[in-house]
């Protein structure tokens, strides 16, 4: 159910209001089968439900708190049409505590005698590979207090446990923090390695080497040890903010996830600073933009770094083309995007551009012939933002390479100088 009735509207037409790989195969199958239907109208869904999840959104209010006011007017909704034993499942992003909140408030809006839990249930979705991280999660989270509210959300996973998902069952506040200390440890592990970027330019080492080396350790894991323009979507710049305000409202300093979100600020200031001193002068300039969406597979712009950075490139002057895969459609409307050309493909962006930079790690930019693009452009510089080209193969494509944290030593090491004359064992 949405009270968006031009979406409810679509999707009944079967037209997925967003670009997620795979989802309108599953929604469409689903309809078909009688498994899924949509409704404009809170009753339609809530009648005869056992089970009513709520997921509206909680967008970041000025302080950096979460506004949860569309919970509780779905919460009051639903308390107000209750019909037998039903289990309220509180599945929104909302600060620690917000379930608990629910469930006071709807015992105040619920009908006398009638029966309800409250439960939390933090997604853990990946924008992009979002049915690969429903069909195969890490662990599902329940956060529930009663015996047949823990059955009951179990039995909504089973199909998932069957193949042996772990499942952590916690109180109502546990669960949500939960969902908070996942998204910040992930957001603070990539501010992490975009610091060891950057000293890897100035000492002159690769963060790549180091990235896989320390990966290797367990205890430290390879993932989301990818640096970068710093992270962005929907969830960790809004997610660590909204960490550390409720945080600070419960008399609490998050030093680390402070530190974390001030380096991914910082961290895309670098990126529009490579920028330019890779173009010089920066008036009159011209760049090309690979990739606006804040990560391949999706066509979501909320946070993306590629906005932050087109933004205050064009406040230096800069001019800029810029081409995505998917989210053209969507960029076109963005008011922040005025003044940009859309490039009909990754060639036309680097056609007469001074510099052309890959935002995005789209898998068609993995891919470029080099050698054209080294043409096409009025200076051949290739800012590879994502890492995603080594500088050798950049280079001998005719262009500058500026990579992120590819540092290389001021001169070659002795053992290595032996190395390239040729004896096999340096
Ligand atoms: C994230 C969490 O991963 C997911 O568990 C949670 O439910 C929602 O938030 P999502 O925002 O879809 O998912 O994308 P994710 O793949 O985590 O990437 C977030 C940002 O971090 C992107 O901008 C990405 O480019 C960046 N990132 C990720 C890096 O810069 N380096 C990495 O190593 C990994």
């Amino acid at each position: 159910m949405d009270q968006d009735q031009a979406k409810i509207a679509g999707l009944a037409r079967l037209e997925i209001p967003f670009f997620e790989p795979g989802l309108p195969e599953i929604v469409a199958r689903n309809v078909r089968e009688g498994r899924l239907g949509f409704a404009s109208e809170l009753r339609m869904a809530t009648r005869g439900s056992e089970v009513i999840f709520i997921t509206v959104g909680t967008p970041p209010l000025p302080g950096g708190g979460a506004d949860t006011r569309a919970i509780f007017d779905v919460a009051r909704a639903v308390a107000e049409n209750l019909e037998g034993y039903t289990l309220v499942v509180q599945k929104s992003t909302a600060p620690v505590g917000t379930a608990r909140a629910v469930w006071r408030a709807m015992k105040r809006w619920a009908p006398r005698n009638s029966q309800f839990d409250v439960g939390s249930n933090p997604e853990f979705l990946r924008e992009g590979s979002a049915i690969e991280t429903f069909m195969h999660p890490d662990r599902v989270v329940i956060g529930a207090e009663t015996e047949r509210a823990v059955e009951t959300l179990k039995s909504i996973h089973d199909p998932l446990f069957l193949i042996e998902t772990p499942i952590v069952v916690a109180s109502l506040e546990t669960a949500e923090l939960i969902k908070y200390a996942a998204n910040s440890f992930l957001a603070t592990k990539i501010s992490f390695i975009n610091e060891i970027a950057n000293l890897c330019e100035a000492v002159g080492a690769d963060v790549q080497v180091v990235a896989k080396a320390i990966g290797m350790d367990r205890r430290i894991g390879p993932k989301f040890l990818h640096a970068g323009p710093g992270y962005g979507g929907s969830c960790f710049p809004k997610d660590t903010l909204a960490l550390s305000s409720f945080a600070r409202a419960a008399g609490v300093r998050t030093k680390i996830v402070d530190a974390a979100i001030a380096a991914n600020e910082h961290q895309m200031h670098r990126m529009v600073s490579k920028v330019i001193d890779a173009i010089g002068a920066p008036r009159g300039k011209r760049a090309g933009i690979l990739g606006l969406a804040f990560k391949p597979n999706t066509d979501d712009l909320r946070e993306a770094p590629a906005l932050k950075i087109i933004a205050r490139l064009q406040r230096r002057g800069v001019k800029v083309t810029v081409f995505d895969p998917v989210s053209m459609p969507r960029a076109r409307e963005l008011p922040a995007l005025r003044g940009v050309e859309f490039a009909a493909d990754a060639y036309e962006a680097a056609r007469g551009a001074d510099a052309l930079a890959i935002v995005t790690e789209w898998n068609e930019f993995r891919n470029l012939d080099l050698k054209r693009i080294a043409r096409l452009m009025r200076h051949p510089i290739l800012c590879d933002l994502r890492n995603i080209y080594g500088a050798h193969e950049v280079e001998a494509a005719g262009l500058r390479h500026v990579g992120v944290g590819r540092g290389r030593p001021a001169a070659p090491t002795p053992r290595r100088r032996r190395a390239a004359g040729g004896s096999p064992r340096g």
